[in-house]
């Protein structure tokens, strides 16, 4: 009887145990979400970028007022860009833009290609370039897809190819349509190669007199980030993973509150099957395909064990965007504004809903029937305070505290560090208690390494801190210093600093619209910067605990920076030195009131050239190198010139 009662105890700790619990006793607790990402469709981050689709206006929803020729005078942008005709000269085939009985109203354009004469050597087709070219991997295999309807002509072929710069066809599929209604067709594209081909294009090919509708034309690789259909390109997903943020903002900054009222970011208009997606212009001057749409963020949160963080606008829109204005905030006008938030309480419903709930529903048939456990919403981005604002973002507050109490805002604060929107958002925050306020602010390396202590003197009982956006104006490494030794700041403020993102995260090179970014990357490779590798060693050496005496430094240095953090997870001590500074520096440390250190320890050292940059070109890359380190109850850490080291240090349980 009494070993059936041990075994039943064995079995119910083994099923409720949390991992064990321990840190040293006299430190002061500091939120475990602290480092995460920010991540916004601008410079390309989502279509041409994060979102794994090659071709580019796949739907033929681009719109020369996508582009805002104020911005961007050689504008060439239409519904064809990226699209062209593939004939020999002994071939007739045209093409048009039609919109009667698409696919569906959201996506109202469709491409109409009229083969008259086949020719004699293959075909007359359409060539679509990709984002400035397709890179076929090798090793890789592609998913094709295409909505198809036949107006004239019976069965018709249609040969698709993957080529090469050159014309060189690299593989070939064929499909039959055989439907005079739309119908999607699929292939699977498995090119045999010896390298991966940079500049390819996909190419279709009719042999058969015929008209034919097309739309949603689409080229995937099969890898997608954890195989998701619909999904992330691999390298640049696993590269964000990487970083293990415990927390995705998205889907901006400025995207989130848009360019006028009409362009606020819409959730609802980014899930259910892609071809039933609204389209939209983008703020920042380019088409957004909504592909990657809220669920692909909420699924991409869920792949790499971070919370989501949703900005919704307040209501108002960007108030240095408004193009139809010329400037100025512009307003859901008061009549639409129940609408307005009933449309982010049924944000809440799609994450958290029972999946019988009409919201909740819609998430299970996207085929995820376990909640996304929505906690936090974002309520506005650096808006401008003005007393419309205000009002909406009260209503707003208001009405999602009644109806989802567990539910925590987080109110905003203007483009700046201070200022006069910087006060009135943080008072609209206070007056309506909100959890959080997020920060901004984009300043040169010398400030931040003059404002370390900037966290410090935070009211304990006001709303915490989401420093949102902050960088320090370059991606040298001296850049990168400045932002560890206030991320120093940041962890010793832990208590009152909630989360913390850098911005912008990615930015595809020849389409940067904003530098300096945290990743760079290509058609082919990505290309992490020196900050990349800070923010990292920061997120993967985060601590639940911090501890401010244990490392002595030199008290009259202002610029030298460290901090002292337990995790409570595992026990881990870990130890952040930042020498910005060209004279190499030792400080002191204290281990003596952790009784039970392990000597074995891990040192990583990022250091190098005060203006190295890892640019694309660059051989010399500034990387963080680990060695062992053996820690000691008291030691002294020489720290190298314009360095960061971390030291991690395991303690024994018992
Ligand atoms: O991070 C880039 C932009 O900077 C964001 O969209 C905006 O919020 C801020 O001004």
């Amino acid at each position: 009887m009494k070993q059936s009662f041990f075994i039943l105890y064995i079995v119910l700790f083994s099923f409720f145990s949390v991992p064990t619990v321990f840190a040293q006793k006299g430190g002061k607790p500091i939120s475990d979400k602290l480092m995460g990402i920010f991540f916004e469709d601008l410079n390309y981050a989502a279509d041409g970028g994060l979102y794994a689709e090659l071709i580019q206006n796949r739907s033929f929803e681009y719109s020369p007022s996508d582009v805002d020729l104020k911005i961007n005078q050689n504008n060439n942008w239409h519904f064809f860009s990226a699209w062209s005709i593939v004939r020999e000269p002994s071939s007739i085939g045209t093409l048009s833009l039609e919109s009667s009985q698409p696919i569906h109203p959201n996506n109202p354009h469709y491409l109409m290609f009229t083969t008259s004469t086949v020719g004699s050597k293959g075909g007359v087709g359409i060539r679509n370039s990709g984002f400035n070219g397709i890179t076929i991997k090798k090793n890789e295999k592609y998913n094709f897809s295409i909505f198809m309807k036949a107006v004239l002509g019976e069965n018709v072929p249609v040969i698709i190819q993957l080529v090469d710069k050159d014309n060189k066809v690299l593989v070939e599929s064929k499909l039959v349509i055989d439907s005079a209604d739309w119908k999607k067709y699929s292939a699977t594209l498995s090119p045999n190669l010896d390298a991966d081909i940079e500049n390819a294009s996909l190419v279709l090919l009719f042999q058969k007199k015929s008209k034919v509708a097309l739309d949603m034309v689409s080229l995937f690789p099969e890898n997608t980030f954890k195989n998701r259909p619909n999904g992330l390109r691999k390298d640049l997903a696993e590269t964000i993973a990487a970083l293990k943020p415990a927390f995705v903002r998205f889907p901006g900054g400025c995207l989130a509150h848009g360019d006028g009222v009409d362009n606020i970011y819409s959730w609802k208009r980014t899930i259910g099957s892609v071809e039933q997606r609204f389209e939209d212009r983008n703020i920042w001057n380019y088409h957004q395909s909504f592909g990657l749409g809220y669920f692909e963020y909420f699924q991409f949160c869920e792949d790499i064990g971070a919370i989501p963080l949703p900005v919704i606008a307040a209501g108002v829109s960007c108030q240095n965007s408004s193009r139809s204005k010329g400037t100025g905030q512009e307003c859901v006008p008061m009549e639409d504004m129940d609408q307005y938030i009933q449309d982010i309480l049924d944000l809440v419903e799609y994450c958290n809903g029972s999946v019988s709930s009409t919201w909740g529903k819609k998430r299970v048939e996207a085929g995820h029937s376990k909640p996304f456990n929505l906690e936090y919403i974002g309520i506005g981005n650096e808006d401008k305070i003005t007393p419309e604002f205000n009002i909406r973002f009260k209503m707003i507050c208001k009405k999602i505290k009644e109806t989802y109490p567990n539910i925590k805002l987080i109110g905003t604060s203007g483009p700046f560090s201070e200022g006069e929107d910087f006060d009135l958002g943080w008072k609209a925050a206070k007056d309506d208690k909100v959890t959080a306020v997020d920060e901004h602010f984009y300043k040169k390396p010398t400030w931040f390494l003059e404002n370390l202590n900037r966290y410090d003197s935070y009211s304990r009982t006001a709303p915490k801190v989401y420093l949102g956006e902050y960088a320090s104006q370059g991606n040298k490494l001296f850049n990168a210093l400045a932002e560890a030794a206030f991320m120093t700041g940041l962890e010793r403020n832990g208590d009152v600093v909630e989360f913390a993102s850098y911005a912008p995260l990615l930015a595809k090179i020849g389409f940067t619209q904003w530098n300096p970014d945290l990743i760079y990357f290509d058609n082919n490779k990505v290309y992490p910067t020196i900050n990349y590798y800070v923010q990292q060693l920061f997120s993967v050496n985060r601590g639940t605990v911090y501890f401010g005496d244990i490392i002595d430094q030199d008290k009259n240095s202002k610029e030298l920076a460290s901090s002292c953090v337990q995790d409570s997870k595992t026990g881990d001590i870990i130890l952040k030195f930042v020498n910005p500074t060209d004279k190499v520096t030792t400080m002191t440390v204290d281990l003596k009131s952790f009784k039970k250190i392990i000597s074995n320890a891990t040192l990583t050292v990022l250091s190098g050239n005060k203006d190295g940059v890892n640019s694309p070109k660059e051989k010399n890359l500034t990387l963080p190198v680990e060695s062992d380190f053996k820690a000691t109850n008291s030691f002294d850490y020489k720290l190298p010139a314009y360095s960061v080291s971390v030291i991690r240090i395991k303690t024994r349980n018992k």
